[in-house]
């Protein structure tokens, strides 16, 4: 678990590394997920400090860009196609199955830390739908069975 000072030293760190950019806010937002595997909440503060933004407007970013994690994710991350080739081959009826089989919505994990489940849209294998993908591996033509992937 890192300890709060531990977390401000590496903002700090890669505040400073991206000092000279224009809007560096993404980079900044990417680099603190990239390091954390989320965006801390404590990390918000400090990032509006030194870019003179207010919290609510780093948080605003945060929340607006569907890549940013504002809680760790689980230990798999499984992405459905919601796009429209996808659904035309049945996406809504695997996203249901999905859902009831893990018990969770959109953008929340399982209790027991295993798998995220998050939408995305199109995956440029539309050709194959409907597409997943399973911790950054696509996988195409998938059904419920899918889950199964992420098992353990
Ligand atoms: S629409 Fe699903 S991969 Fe393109």
């Amino acid at each position: 678990m890192l300890d709060s000072a531990d977390l401000s030293d590496r903002i700090a760190e890669i505040l400073e590394a991206h000092r000279s950019l224009e809007g560096p806010l993404l980079p900044i937002l990417h680099d603190v997920q990239a390091a954390f595997g989320h965006i801390p909440q404590a990390a918000v503060p400090q990032i509006a400090k030194a870019l003179n933004l207010s919290k609510a407007e780093v948080h605003g970013v945060v929340t607006f860009y569907h890549d940013f994690r504002d809680m760790p994710a689980g230990r798999h991350v499984l992405k459905l196609c919601r796009a429209e080739a996808c659904q035309a081959m049945g996406a809504d009826r695997v996203a249901g199955a999905v859902k009831a089989a893990l018990g969770i919505d959109w953008h929340e994990t399982t209790p027991d830390g295993r798998v995220t489940l998050e939408p995305v849209f199109c995956l440029g294998l539309c050709a194959c739908g409907p597409a997943a993908m399973v911790d950054g591996r696509l996988v195409g033509r998938c059904d419920a069975g899918i889950v199964a992937e992420v098992a353990e």
